[in-house]
């Protein structure tokens, strides 16, 4: 980061309600994924030791329909905000929206679909893109093959680097997560006092009670239309005649 971008980092932390616009299912929502599946048996590392066939397919779809869809409003804009802000964002979703819509610097807490890895070694990772991966597959080494995924029980192994973007931060915002899930919740407790701090969601999301965001009430799309209203406001654009 050069002088000119001090004071102006934007981190973003996002949930699955980023994407619902897209046409990707929300967990905990009314009608969500949680309600169809049993989170134990298709996100857990218990359900993995179980049923991994089962696993797998689940992830086969998951990854079969991010081929089917687009970023929408909102990961563009965030994607745009790169021309005015040192933007980084820390992402709950294992889609690829983000970067599609061009945004740059992402931090996958949960994993990517788009990828799979070795059991023995999670520094085996593989981009397999859309395409499924089917059960009893091996990595040339010989060791299978899983979803590159951070299933519940499992540790979350970029959560410091994830902290430290949030103390870091000049602005913050969260995007469509319910802050149910940590240590990505707990996030938000990285903060520095004072740190200017935006929530979009369109429902209500239980914040820490000392906690100072401004609530925008609106889908991610249109709420990242009066969040970039409300940072151009706030933060202008350094004029470029006094650099
Ligand atoms: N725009 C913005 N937010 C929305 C929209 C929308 N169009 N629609 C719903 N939401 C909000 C909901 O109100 C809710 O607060 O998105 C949030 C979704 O919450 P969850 O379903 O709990 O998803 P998330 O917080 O990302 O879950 C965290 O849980 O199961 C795990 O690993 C999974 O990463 C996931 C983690």
């Amino acid at each position: 980061m050069n002088g000119d971008e001090r004071g102006r980092r934007l981190v973003v932390l996002t949930g699955a309600g980023m994407s619902a616009e897209s046409g990707l299912k929300t967990f905990r929502d009314a009608g969500g994924l949680w309600e169809e599946y049993d989170v134990m048996e298709v996100a857990s590392i218990e359900g993995w030791h179980r049923n991994p066939k089962l696993m797998t397919e689940f992830y086969n779809q998951r990854r079969e329909q991010l081929a089917h869809v687009e970023p929408n409003l909102g990961h563009r804009i965030l994607a745009e905000l790169e021309g005015f802000f040192d933007v980084g964002i820390v992402t709950q979703n294992v889609d690829n929206l983000h970067e599609r819509a061009g945004s740059t610097k992402v931090l996958h807490l949960h994993g990517e679909l788009t990828k799979v890895r070795s059991v023995r070694d999670e520094t085996r990772v593989r981009d397999i893109g859309y395409s499924r991966m089917e059960f009893g597959e091996t990595d040339t080494d010989g060791s299978p093959l899983r979803p590159h995924i951070v299933w519940f029980g499992e540790a979350v192994p970029m959560i410091a680097e994830a902290s430290r973007w949030v103390a870091g931060a000049d602005i913050f915002a969260v995007v469509g997560t319910s802050l149910n899930v940590y240590p990505a919740a707990g996030l938000i407790h990285d903060l520095r006092p004072g740190t200017p701090a935006f929530l979009i969601d369109p429902n209500e999301v239980a914040l820490p009670s000392k906690s100072h965001f401004t609530v925008i009430r609106a889908g991610a799309g249109h709420g990242m239309e009066l969040l970039r209203e409300k940072l151009m406001d706030l933060f202008p654009a350094p004029d470029p005649r006094q650099r």
